[in-house]
């Protein structure tokens, strides 16, 4: 394998984070399996291996259930960081069978569809208003005033996490999710360790509330569900707020971005309203909101004659998956028409995400609001990405109405 494509596929410059597809095209083509010495890892880039390794279960998002750093080759993170880790991994994500399977189900228990479904009318209510109070202002910056406060406030209302304590909420989960992108600095740790601490501090005085005076929400489901542990819902609500609003916030941003860029299509979704949730589907595909997931190797596997030995690490890259001309017809045009879209913005395999049907109901509310309250919506400067690579968002939407 040659190193031609190092200076392409650089997730950490901004040119890249921009504009990352030409470059998963040559790597899906001339090298789906490659070794990335930066991040050490494997990045696999076709939608075929990618769909395939999320479902093997010679693979996992931790190691830890089976061996130890030690036996797997790899060091342990340092002390300073135990209060992010032990955070990080009483939530269901970075566990793997038995114990994914117990907490997902225990979440499952109160994290019900019906509970989700109760929200839809809310959720909608929520939108217009922000997108009222949006519209009265003549626009502004779509992020901040629409695509932020919605999930923010939904998952908020959901855990019955107390209004006057919510502006705490989006702070400590930026802190936290600075820990998912490739090699975060100490700084960065830090702020993420601070964040845990306090975060969780804050939970455990609020499930403790409820266990003993329960509301209708979700901490007080969740308190009340036989066999979770305190810890274990701390981790629950942290990795619900986190998972539940960065990525929905992000493909509100760059799902505008590319509607705006693209005026045939948002004229199609304007003239018929039905399209809405296909195309939130495929805002979702084209401009993949989180870029890369990770796994550990747990036995030697082979992908594509590229051996990948037991305690390596691979990177899936969504974004590169999702514009794979093998799985979609014409991958870089945006088709808000498409029917046949699997894309895997969501996942799949066990980890698949939890809280897909309450991302779509606050998208189909935010874009549909929208549409019907500002159908002149204009942009009034080029945006620009942050810095973040795995989650891949917009810094700011500067819009008119
Ligand atoms: C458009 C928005 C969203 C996207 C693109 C998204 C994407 C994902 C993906 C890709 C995974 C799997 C990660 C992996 O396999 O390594 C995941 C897992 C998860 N997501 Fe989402 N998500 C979104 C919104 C939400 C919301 C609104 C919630 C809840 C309120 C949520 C809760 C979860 C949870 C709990 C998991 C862990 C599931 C498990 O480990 O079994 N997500 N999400």
């Amino acid at each position: 394998m040659s190193d031609a494509f190092d200076p392409v596929f650089d997730p950490w410059s901004a040119e890249f984070v921009a504009a990352p597809y030409a470059a998963y095209a040559r790597l899906r083509e001339e090298s789906p399996v490659r070794w990335f010495e930066p991040s050490r890892q494997y990045l696999v880039s076709r939608h075929e291996d990618v769909n395939a390794l999320l479902r093997d279960r010679r693979l996992g998002r931790s190691y830890l259930h089976v061996s130890t750093h030690e036996e797997m080759g790899r060091t342990a993170p340092p002390d300073y960081q135990e209060p992010f880790w032990t955070l990080n991994n009483n939530g269901m994500l970075d566990r793997e069978p038995p114990d994914h399977t117990r907490l997902r189900r225990l979440v499952s228990q109160a994290f019900t569809p019906r509970r989700v479904e109760a929200l839809r009318p809310v959720v909608r209510r929520l939108a217009e208003e922000l997108v009222d109070a949006f519209v009265a202002e003549g626009g502004g910056d779509l992020i901040a005033q629409v695509a932020e406060p919605l999930p923010v406030t939904v998952i908020a209302e959901l855990l019955g996490v107390p209004e006057a304590d919510r502006h705490h909420l989006r702070p400590w989960s930026a802190a936290i999710c600075g820990m998912y992108e490739l090699n975060p600095s100490r700084e960065t740790a830090e702020a993420a360790v601070r964040a845990s601490e306090e975060f969780s501090q804050y939970l455990r005085a609020l499930a403790r509330r409820r266990k003993d005076d329960p509301r209708d929400d979700l901490v007080s489901a969740l308190a009340a569900v036989e066999g979770l542990s305190e810890d274990e819902l701390i981790g629950t609500c942290v990795l619900l707020l986190n998972a539940g609003h960065e990525a929905t916030v992000n493909v509100t941003g760059n799902g505008w971005r590319a509607l705006l860029r693209h005026p045939d299509q948002l004229r199609k979704i304007k003239d018929d309203p039905g399209l809405l949730d296909g195309a939130i589907e495929e805002l979702m595909r084209f401009d993949t909101p989180l870029q890369m997931f990770e796994r550990w190797v747990l036995e030697d596997i082979e992908v594509h004659g590229v051996p990948i030995p037991r305690g390596s690490e691979v990177a899936l890259l969504f974004g590169s998956a999702n514009h794979d001309p093998a799985a979609f017809a014409d991958p870089e045009s945006l088709d808000v028409t498409r029917r046949d879209n699997p894309h895997i913005s969501f996942g799949a395999g066990i980890h698949y995400c939890l809280g897909a049907p309450l991302a779509r109901i606050e998208l189909a509310a935010s874009f549909g609001a929208l549409l019907a309250k500002a159908p002149g919506l204009r942009l009034e400067r080029e945006p620009v990405y942050k810095p973040g690579y795995v989650i891949r968002g917009l810094e700011s939407l500067d819009v008119s109405v």
